[in-house]
């Protein structure tokens, strides 16, 4: 975290719009995320934080603005008009706002296909079981148990992910997600839903992940205390606009913010910590 600089972005989008027919989901969107810290974007639903997700993981195109990731000092990529696939190899992996596990494969099938999708073969390969090398195999294998036990999920390896308790089953996503090895990992509201002690699971993995893994994350929640508790910097969302940015003390205090959730100015009522 030391090491970020203002100005050493590893994702970095500028003036990003976004329309679908009338409708303006991203309105000139500028956003910076330092390279190793954890970034939250927050707003009311409707906002455009998955839109902007999905911008940035190839999903949608924006009609105007550009979008830069600089998975390394000094080699950058622009994102406009690459496909997801390609966006994820590049160092870029993400979790949704609804469940995309795959329901009738155990918890380990379900991390190693992330495991597997960087490998030759990949995914594909592996549905259709092409030969991998025994060895590349093994190594697979070793990164799957590795992730599981990062996540806490070693006990439930053979589980079908169906049968999963469901903050186990946000947790098998991030793990699947972490199994394509990604410089920045995008987490679509990973607490929704979830219980208050799957809430602090999921906030400590969340600085792990950031700490012992080095990976930059860029977080989208709703769990005002998660968000607070665990982020460095905060973008708020609203209309497709950034109505406020700073840390999270500054964007709470901030009158725009407390409009935009609360409807009303009020001095006390902050989404509170
Ligand atoms: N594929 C789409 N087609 C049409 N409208 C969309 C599409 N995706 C998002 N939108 C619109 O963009 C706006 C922002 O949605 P979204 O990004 O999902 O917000 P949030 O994630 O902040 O709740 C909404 O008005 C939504 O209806
Ligand atoms: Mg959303």
């Amino acid at each position: 975290m030391s090491e970020a600089t203002p100005h050493d972005n590893i994702l970095e989008a500028k003036a990003v719009t976004l329309r679908f027919g009338g409708v303006t989901s991203l309105a000139d969107v500028t956003l910076e995320h330092h390279r190793g810290e954890i970034l939250s974007v927050i707003g009311p639903n409707g906002a455009g934080k998955t839109s902007l997700f999905n911008c940035l993981t190839g999903v949608y195109s924006p009609q105007e603005g550009s979008i830069r990731f600089q998975p390394a000092v000094g080699k950058a990529l622009s994102l406009v008009g690459k496909r997801p696939h390609r966006i994820n190899r590049a160092g870029i992996a993400r979790t949704f706002q609804t469940s995309r596990l795959f329901n009738a494969l155990s918890t380990f099938e379900n991390v190693k296909i992330g495991v597997e999708a960087r490998t030759t073969t990949g995914p594909l390969g592996a549905v259709l079981h092409l030969p991998h090398t025994s060895r590349e195999d093994r190594r697979a294998n070793d990164e799957t148990e590795r992730l599981l036990s990062f996540v806490g999920l070693s006990e439930q390896a053979g589980v079908l992910a169906s049968a999963l308790a469901y903050g186990d089953r946000r947790l098998l996503e991030v793990a699947r997600a972490l199994g394509t090895r990604p410089e920045v990992l995008l987490l679509d509201e990973p607490a929704a839903g979830t219980n208050p002690t799957e809430k602090l699971k999921l906030s400590a993995l969340i600085a792990r992940i950031n700490a012992e893994l080095s990976v930059s994350v860029l977080l989208i929640e709703h769990d005002m205390r998660l968000v607070m508790s665990v982020a460095q910097r905060i973008y708020v969302l609203n209309f497709g606009r950034v109505i406020a940015e700073g840390t999270p003390a500054e964007v709470q205090q901030h009158p725009a913010v407390i409009e935009a959730y609360l409807g009303a100015p009020k001095h006390d009522a902050a989404p509170s910590t």
